[in-house]
């Protein structure tokens, strides 16, 4: 299958269409948590966070599918956006059901380039996605948080993982799309939307750490500087991580977070490329960090 063709776009988008589950929010089984599992839930720094980047990511991704074109690709940004919505009510009911303070802050204004926009988003989900990756398990590997509980936020990984393979895969498929002597073009706007991406992980992470410490989060940063992305969640990958092990290595944390991209990406059609960025620097960071095992 050559990248670009119309082969390619059908199963990037089938394989994403095909592989949507249904379900609904509020109707899960939000199972009954004793004092000591809701204090540990409400403990974690990152919900402000988490809710709003998930609103604010489907509205974004929502209003980018009304000006996707060819049809088919229109329907799979605008099940990702559907996908998104729903990811911040599944985070909604969380915080309804077990009572944590969150504060989202106000909504912001639609950023004026969809595109750039979507594609910024996108590359701040290959960061976020990853370490959100061995986070989940390293919550279930410890026995952090109780097994029905991640399965019912489950579905949101695994939900992560088809975005960032439709993301990159739409990266590719539009860059063909362009004459060759305008997909440098195409990549030097890749490399901004990257940038723009690590940038707002590191406001996240300001806010995160802000909200660290802290079991509910009213006095977190609120307002975020106009542009194209809000802070993210990576900063709470981290912040989280370090919530629930302290004992857990660098190393370690991001060998399960290969282990875990790999798994959750492996199920999907082989010839569909994968997000390598990512995977790459963590590969580069296990040959030299220290700790290697033998
Ligand atoms: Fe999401
Ligand atoms: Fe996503």
């Amino acid at each position: 299958m050559r990248i670009g063709s119309e082969e390619h776009l059908t199963l990037l988008c089938r394989t994403f269409i095909d592989t949507h589950e249904s379900f609904t929010p509020e109707r899960l089984p939000w199972p009954e948590l004793d004092a000591a599992s809701v204090t540990k839930l409400r403990s974690l720094p990152f919900w402000d966070e988490a809710l709003r980047t998930e609103r604010r990511t489907g509205a974004k991704i929502t209003a980018y599918a009304v000006e996707e074109s060819p049809p088919l690709l229109r329907e799979a940004v605008a099940l990702q956006g559907y996908e998104e919505t729903r990811h911040a009510a599944l985070l909604d009911a969380l915080v309804r059901r077990y009572d944590i303070d969150v504060d989202p802050g106000p909504t912001q204004p639609l950023p004026g380039n969809l595109e750039a926009a979507f594609m910024r988003t996108g590359y701040g989900e290959c960061i976020d996605s990853f370490f959100g990756f061995g986070m989940f398990a390293l919550a279930r590997e410890t026995g952090f948080l109780r097994s029905e509980l991640l399965d019912l936020m489950e579905p949101i990984m695994q939900e992560e993982a088809r975005h960032i393979l439709f993301f990159v895969n739409w990266i590719a498929y539009k860059r063909r799309q362009r004459p060759p002597w305008l997909r440098p073009l195409h990549r030097l706007h890749c490399i901004a939307a990257f940038a723009g991406a690590a940038f707002d992980r590191l406001r996240s992470a300001k806010n995160v750490a802000g909200s660290a410490g802290r079991t509910g989060g009213k006095d977190a940063p609120a307002t975020e500087p106009a542009g194209e992305a809000p802070p993210s969640k990576s900063g709470f990958t981290a912040s989280g991580a370090s919530a629930i092990a302290d004992d857990f290595t660098a190393r370690s944390f991001v060998e399960l977070c290969l282990r875990e991209n790999d798994r959750r990406l492996a199920v999907y059609a082989p010839e569909l490329l994968r997000p390598r960025l990512i995977p790459a620097a963590a590969r580069a960071f296990l040959a030299v960090a220290p700790g290697k095992r033998g």
